[in-house]
């Protein structure tokens, strides 16, 4: 069995579709759901789902990024993961970081990458005027949202849309695009995964 940690920061829903996918024949299984904010909602759905949780605050460390990054660490060598799910998680990792846990670590992104990395990807994509928008699984890299697409899901931009109203349209399609790649992923199977 491949082991399976999870950082989020917020309401963790793409954690609970991943967690949620790893049962029955599944070549993996959650060991560790970690936050950088001890208040997210994402840490008390996966304990009720009964997987261990854990918090490094990143608040304490007012910007000590290799100081925050030893401590998540710690914790996540403790649950010796085989594969790193970023999940929304919200913090800029340093190349040390991403380095230690290169490939093996993969992020989703709510965007088309390679359009538009970092924030504000729905209101860039209508912005632009695009037709369709979506996510993509990609391995973490040094480089923010960068790195080997292992999976794209698109949607169309309807009219009348907002950011809101694409964000949860891209959302569905990111609860069913981590999962998939996530299962061809820890099969050792880098093809990318088109929905
Ligand atoms: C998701 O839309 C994810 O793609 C995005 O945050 C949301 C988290 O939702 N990630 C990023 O923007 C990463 N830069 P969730 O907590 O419900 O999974």
């Amino acid at each position: 069995m491949k082991r399976v940690a999870i950082l989020i920061s917020g309401g963790g829903s793409n954690m609970i579709a991943l967690a949620r996918s790893m049962q029955g024949d599944h070549p993996a299984r959650p060991v560790l759901v970690l936050s950088n904010d001890p208040s997210a909602k994402g840490l008390e759905r996966a304990a009720a789902m009964g997987i261990p949780v854990a918090a490094v605050d990143h608040r304490p460390f007012k910007g000590d990024r290799a100081a925050f990054e030893a401590a998540l660490v710690q914790q996540l060598d403790a649950a010796v993961p085989d594969v790193i799910c970023l999940a929304g998680f919200m913090r800029i990792l340093t190349a040390g970081f991403t380095g230690r846990y290169a490939r093996r670590m993969l992020n989703i992104h709510p965007s088309l990458l390679p359009k538009y990395p970092g924030l504000h990807t729905h209101q860039r994509a209508l912005d632009a005027g695009d037709a369709e928008a979506g996510c993509t699984v990609h391995e973490v890299t040094s480089v923010l949202d960068d790195g080997p697409i292992l999976g794209q899901a698109r949607v169309p931009v309807l009219p009348g849309d907002d950011a809101d109203s694409l964000a949860a349209r891209v959302l569905v399609q990111e609860h069913a695009l981590y999962p998939a790649v996530l299962r061809r992923y820890v099969s050792g199977d880098r093809t990318p995964v088109l929905l």
